[in-house]
């Protein structure tokens, strides 16, 4: 188990930085820390990398720090994670339109050692047909990597009205503007609702093997939680309705008044678990 704990009730950089933006979690150092443990899952030699949701880059970049000779392609849906990957590291890497579901028409069979899926899996609509597009483009003993901080056993029973509060207080100061508030038609995404026994089950079915899962237990401070806020998954899950920037402003919002009535008491932190997996494409 490695707590990670941030004491203090500075503000947040992560404010300053454009919402809807991944950008302020990639400068978290509490972020970073939750990806080491899946570096540290990577086979010590691993030529051809492909991270699948990269998102802008953050764990692309720990990959070409990790061995620059590194041959990377990051994969991602989102196009303007790909053009901010694409200015940071695009001299040193290939980033290429798709979803984790596509990657065996994007390339050809075989073409990577490693397949990389950093805090994405959860995101992944289809788990079944993720994994079984990952296993054709893995070469024979080739490795597939992931973790996720967001599935059924991740929060912490504890926190739950800190979130509550957090959602309200956005539904709230979306209310008071006029913005709508419907819930998702789809509800509460598929991946969200996942257990650590869920992928599993989904890694053994699509024939990987050599499986290995551990669980870490993190504590985030003010500033971790404010960069998660300008994410667009957490701030579309709040309000669903309402564009992704606006949401992730009145997310950012409720969290800010959540934080000054702590003012000069405990501050405030989350708890979560994050589960890492590592499994062999034989
Ligand atoms: C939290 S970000 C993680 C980015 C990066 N891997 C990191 O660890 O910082 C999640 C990324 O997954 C991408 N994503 C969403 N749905 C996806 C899917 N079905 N397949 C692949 N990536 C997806 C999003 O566009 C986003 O860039």
């Amino acid at each position: 188990m490695n707590a990670r704990t941030e004491t203090g009730t500075a503000r947040f950089p992560g404010a300053a930085q454009p919402p809807s933006d991944y950008a302020a979690l990639r400068r978290d150092p509490d972020y970073a820390g939750l990806n080491h443990p899946l570096l540290d899952m990577l086979p010590a030699a691993a030529p051809t990398v492909l991270d699948v949701g990269c998102g802008d880059g953050a764990v692309s970049e720990q990959l070409l720090l990790r061995d620059p000779a590194v041959s990377l392609v990051g994969v991602d849906p989102d196009a303007a994670m790909l053009d901010a990957a694409r200015a940071r590291l695009g001299d040193r890497a290939r980033f290429v339109a798709g979803d984790a579901s596509a990657v065996a028409r994007l390339f050809p069979p075989g073409a990577f050692d490693v397949v990389v899926l950093a805090n994405c899996i959860h995101l992944v609509p289809g788990l079944a047909e993720a994994l079984d597009a990952i296993g054709h483009v893995l070469v024979g003993g080739g490795r597939l990597v992931f973790n996720s901080a967001f599935y059924a056993g991740a929060e912490s029973g504890a926190d739950l009205p800190l979130y509550a509060e957090l959602v309200a207080g956005a539904r709230r100061a979306a209310q008071e503007r006029g913005l709508p508030l419907a819930r998702s038609a789809a509800g509460r995404p598929a991946g969200l609702r996942r257990t650590a026994g869920d992928y599993q089950a989904a890694l053994a079915a699509a024939g990987f093997t050599d499986v290995v899962t551990t669980e870490r237990t993190f504590t985030f401070g003010p500033r971790f939680l404010a960069a998660v806020c300008a994410t667009p998954m957490f701030a579309t899950a709040a309000l669903p309705a309402v564009d992704r920037r606006t949401a992730a402003k009145l997310l950012t919002e409720s969290l800010e008044k959540q934080l000054e009535k702590q003012d000069g008491r405990t501050p405030v932190t989350i708890t979560r678990r994050c589960v890492y997996f590592s499994a062999t494409r034989p």
